[in-house]
């Protein structure tokens, strides 16, 4: 019999002791109605989120249905264009403003081609010229970025303050100076038990807002169990990334998750990815400094985003964790 270690172990005691079971498992939803009244109990509720799931989904955010509808309708707009239209954004140069293809890892060593394809747009620092962008979802992506940035100040400064640390902290770090918009499709898979949609992985972002669709097969990666995230109407998924969870030094936590391929689709799902991702970035990130002292010495060397980001696209989503490359 294959024994297991005592990570995993303690990962299953934990799960046991919740005697809940594996159907129970759900990521916290944590409602953002009364944010402006009750700040203190949503940042404890965020709090908890980020340590124990890195994950948890929003409702009452204050992004409008109709502006989740339309980026929803502009990507399956795109996704669905003439191929030759499609074409002629191809490209796999991760530098560029705009770019369509299916895998950006096709070459490198992930176990399997995705079921998937994406066109990714930086929307910030710079944001692109509209004319550049697919008139299929150019007005809708300008719309939805301006409501991504604007929920992402508000969770900067709910995370900052869960941290124990001045609103603007997270903000005056540069979290937020990139906005990387990944639009995918999903098609319907006609044999989904041999392939992902995308494989197991934690993002390459100091944080994450999801759109996703009411097909599902979002499933998020703990105590050793695949959890699914289910869809709900009108709410936002909100996840922790890798640089996050160096700079908190483990505080919170950037966890794996995938997508299963489906026969249902086509899937669609929007990630806003708080990062400047490969764009030329010199500022070196490392421990938040109120979170160090002598008993608590840093956890991961430091880091450029630019070039984590491009070990990261080089090794593909291959199931391993490349933050685990940076632990002290
Ligand atoms: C991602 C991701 C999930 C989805 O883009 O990093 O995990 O549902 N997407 O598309
Ligand atoms: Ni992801």
């Amino acid at each position: 019999m294959e024994t297991i270690d005592f990570d995993s172990y303690s990962e299953r005691k934990a799960f046991d002791e919740t005697k809940t079971g594996v159907k129970d498992f759900a990521i916290p939803i944590i409602d953002f109605a009364d944010v402006h009244v009750s700040r203190e109990g949503i940042v404890e509720k965020i709090k908890d989120a980020a340590a124990n799931w890195g994950f948890f989904q929003v409702i009452n955010h204050d992004v409008p249905l109709s502006v989740l509808e339309e980026i929803q309708d502009g990507v399956g707009r795109f996704h669905e264009e003439d191929p030759e239209v499609k074409k002629s954004y191809f490209s796999r140069d991760p530098t560029k403003k705009f770019v369509y293809n299916s895998n950006f890892d096709l070459y490198s060593s992930s176990s399997c081609v995705n079921w998937r394809d994406t066109f990714a747009c930086f929307m910030a620092p710079d944001p692109p010229n509209p004319e550049l962008l697919p008139v299929a979802c150019r007005d809708a992506m300008m719309e939805y970025s301006k409501h991504m940035m604007r929920l992402g100040d508000l969770l900067f400064e709910l995370l900052s303050e869960a941290l124990g640390l001045s609103s603007d902290k997270l903000k005056s770090m540069d979290c937020m100076k990139g906005l990387l918009l990944l639009c995918h499709y999903y098609p319907p898979c006609p044999q989904p038990e041999l392939t992902l949609g995308t494989n197991k992985h934690s993002d390459n972002s100091f944080l994450t807002i999801l759109l996703q669709d009411q097909i599902g097969g979002l499933q998020v990666l703990h105590q050793d169990c695949w959890v699914d995230v289910s869809p709900i109407p009108g709410a936002l998924v909100i996840n922790m990334g890798d640089f996050l969870q160096l700079i908190a030094k483990d505080k919170f936590i950037s966890v794996e998750h995938r997508v299963l391929a489906n026969r249902a689709g086509p899937r669609i799902s929007v990630a806003s990815f708080f990062s400047t991702s490969v764009l030329p970035n010199s500022t070196i990130y490392g421990p938040i400094k109120e979170l160090i002292s002598e008993e608590n010495p840093p956890k991961y060397r430091d880091i450029n985003l630019e070039e984590y980001t491009k070990g990261y696209f080089k090794k593909g989503l291959d199931g391993t964790s490349h933050l685990s490359n940076f632990k002290i």
